[in-house]
C-alpha cells in the first residue's frame, strides 16, 4: 500500500466517526464540474471519459475546487457509470443529454453479455488517479472515493440512460425478480471490491450514491435496495473497518431508519428531508450529511448565509458534515459556492465552536 503525507485537516474524518469538531466540515457533491471555468477549459480539450480515464487529468480536475475554495474534502473525479463499463456495456456521455447506453439490458438473457472484470485491468486508472491525487493533495484535506449503488446502476443499465421514472428497470423488479436479484448481487460484490481497492489506493472515506433510491417504494427498497447497500458496507468494513462509509439514498426518507442500522457511518440527506426529523429517526446510530437545496446557491450570498444558518440549526450540535442535498449545477456561480463554504465555516464556528 502506498504511503502518503500526514493529514493537516481531518475534520471530516472526525465528524464521520461521530467526534465533535470546532467547526462543521463541508464539501459539495459535484464540486468538480462544469460550473468551474477551469474544468470547462480541460473539457474543451478532452472528452468526459477521457478525463475520467487519464489519472493525470482526473487528479488535476479533482484538485480544481480544492485550489479555489477552503473545502474540507476532495472527491475523486470519476463517474458511477464506470462499473457498467467494466461489466462490458458501452456508455457514452452525450453533451447536453447525459449518459447513453446504445445496448442496454433488454431482458434477463442480456445478463449473459456481462463480463466478469478484473478490477485492476478495467479500473486501474481510477486507483492510479486516487494515489496520484493523494500525493498532490499533500495532506491538505482527506480524499473521498465513491461508487454508484446497485439499484441505481441497474436502473441505468436497463433504461439505457437518464429517465424520470425508470419504468423499465422498475418493471424488472416485478417481472424478473430472480434476474434482478442476480444482477444486484453481482453489482454489490463488484462495487464492494471496487471501494476496497479505492481505499487501498488512497481513498480516506467512501460514499455510495443511490441516486434513484426514491423511485423504489418502502417495500421494494427493503427487498432490492437495502440488502445490497448493506452487503457493500459489510465488504468495505471487513477490509477497512476504520474507513468511514457514507450512503446517499436520494429521495428515500423511508430508507433512513433501516440505513441507520447498517455499517454505514454517515447518512447523506437530500434537500427534501428535514434535518431535525432525520435526526429524530436516526438518533445516535449514524452521523448526518447534507442538505442545502442546490438551488439555494442561486440566492444572493447574504441570503445563502441565512439558509446555511437555518440548515446548521436544523442539524443541531451533533457531529454533521455539511453538503448540498444533491450535486452542483453547471449554471452555478463559483462565488456562490464560496459563499456557501465560508458560511458553513463561520456560522458553525459561532454556533458550536470553541
Ligand atoms: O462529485 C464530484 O465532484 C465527483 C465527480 C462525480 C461525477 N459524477 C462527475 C460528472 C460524481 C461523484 C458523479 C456521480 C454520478 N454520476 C452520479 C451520482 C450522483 C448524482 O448526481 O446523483 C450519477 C447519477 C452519475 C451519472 C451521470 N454522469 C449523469 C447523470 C451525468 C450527466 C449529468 C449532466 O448534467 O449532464 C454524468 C456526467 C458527469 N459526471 C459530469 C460530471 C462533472 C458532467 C459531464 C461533462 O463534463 O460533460
Amino acid at each position: 500500500m502506498p504511503s502518503f503525507p500526514p493529514l493537516q485537516n481531518d475534520l471530516i474524518l472526525r465528524a464521520a466517526r461521530g467526534a465533535p469538531t470546532a467547526r462543521t466540515p463541508v464539501w459539495m457533491m459535484r464540486q468538480a464540474g462544469r460550473y468551474l471555468p477551469e474544468y470547462q477549459a480541460v473539457r474543451a480539450k478532452h472528452s468526459f471519459f477521457e478525463v475520467v480515464g487519464t489519472p493525470e487529468l482526473a487528479a488535476e480536475v479533482t484538485l480544481q475546487p480544492i485550489e479555489r475554495f477552503p473545502l474540507d474534502a476532495a472527491i475523486i473525479f470519476s463517474d458511477i457509470l464506470v462499473i457498467p463499463q467494466a461489466l462490458g456495456l458501452t456508455v457514452e456521455m452525450v453533451p447536453g443529454k447525459g449518459p447513453h447506453f446504445p445496448e442496454p439490458l433488454d431482458g434477463p438473457a442480456a445478463l449473459d453479455r456481462l463480463v466478469t472484470p478484473d478490477l485492476d485491468a478495467a479500473l486501474g486508472h481510477v486507483f492510479e488517479a486516487l494515489t496520484l491525487t493523494r500525493h498532490r493533495l499533500d495532506g491538505r484535506v482527506p480524499l473521498i472515493g465513491f461508487a454508484g449503488a446497485p439499484w441505481t446502476l441497474m436502473a441505468y443499465m436497463i433504461e439505457g440512460g437518464g429517465s424520470k421514472t425508470y419504468k423499465q428497470a422498475r418493471a424488472w423488479l416485478y417481472r424478473h425478480p430472480d434476474a434482478a436479484h442476480a444482477l444486484l448481487e453481482r453489482l454489490a460484490t463488484l462495487i464492494g471490491d471496487y471501494l476496497v481497492r479505492q481505499i487501498d489506493a488512497g481513498a480516506q472515506l467512501v460514499q455510495v450514491f443511490d441516486s434513484w433510491a426514491g423511485l423504489l417504494g418502502p417495500s421494494t427498497f427493503q427487498t432490492f435496495g437495502l440488502p445490497y447497500l448493506t452487503a457493500i458496507a459489510e465488504r468495505v468494513k471487513a477490509a477497512h473497518p476504520d474507513t468511514p462509509a457514507i450512503v446517499f439514498a436520494k429521495g428515500a426518507p423511508y430508507a433512513l431508519d433501516a440505513l441507520a442500522d447498517t455499517p454505514y457511518d454517515v447518512i447523506s440527506l437530500d434537500w427534501t428531508m428535514d434535518p431535525a426529523a432525520a435526526r429524530q429517526t436516526v438518533g445516535a446510530r449514524a452521523v448526518l450529511q447534507g442538505n442545502l437545496d442546490p438551488c439555494a446557491l442561486y440566492a444572493a450570498p447574504a441570503d445563502i448565509r441565512r439558509h446555511v444558518h437555518d440548515m446548521l440549526a436544523g442539524f443541531g450540535p451533533q457531529p454533521h458534515i455539511a453538503n448540498l442535498g444533491h450535486g452542483m449545477h453547471p449554471t452555478h456561480d463559483p462565488e456562490h459556492a464560496r459563499a456557501f463554504i465560508e458560511a458553513v465555516h463561520d456560522v458553525s464556528e459561532q454556533m458550536h465552536g470553541g
